[in-house]
């Protein structure tokens, strides 16, 4: 066991973890923060999606001795406009279904309009690319990046 003070959304939060125990544990069990959800554990499903700095991170496959003094943002520290935009167009598209897979497809969403505030259908087909929805609520996803991409113009 080793003691890491990770900052996570502004505040700092000491967990005392082994230090190759993935940042995902580090933020569900050593923070509390359970927005981040546990999919596949092998960086494949996108459902641990974090920021570490302005990254997006799979946060089940980064060992938490890694982060250092780098900044966490997880799907509860999300308050930019365009995280702000991506929220609003989520709820008006009712994209979620069972809403398992949804914080980490938030974070990728919002992650490539601070990018890219214009997407084309290819733009958030490859950006998106990493995050898997069981319940294939692609075609709203889509959607609602482009409406969040329309209420961010001008
Ligand atoms: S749980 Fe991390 S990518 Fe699937
Ligand atoms: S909404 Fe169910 S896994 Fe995506």
């Amino acid at each position: 066991m080793a003691a890491f003070a990770l900052k996570i959304n502004g505040q700092t939060h000491q967990v005392d973890v082994d230090p190759n125990t993935p940042l995902l544990w580090a933020i569900r069990d050593g923070a509390g923060l359970t927005g981040t959800k546990y999919g596949c554990g092998v960086a494949q499903c996108g459902a641990c999606t974090v920021y570490v700095d302005d990254q997006t991170v799979r946060s089940c496959s980064m060992p938490v001795s890694a982060i250092g003094t780098s900044e966490i943002t997880t799907i509860e520290g999300l308050d930019t406009k365009e995280a702000k935009a991506v929220q609003t167009a989520w709820v008006a598209l009712d994209v979620p279904q069972c809403g398992y897979c949804q914080s980490g497809q938030v974070m990728s969403a919002t992650a490539l309009l601070s990018i890219n505030p214009t997407p084309t259908d290819r733009d958030i087909d490859l950006a998106m690319n990493g995050n898997i929805c069981r319940c294939a609520t692609y075609v709203r996803i889509r959607a609602a990046i482009h409406g969040a991409a329309k209420s961010l113009e001008g």
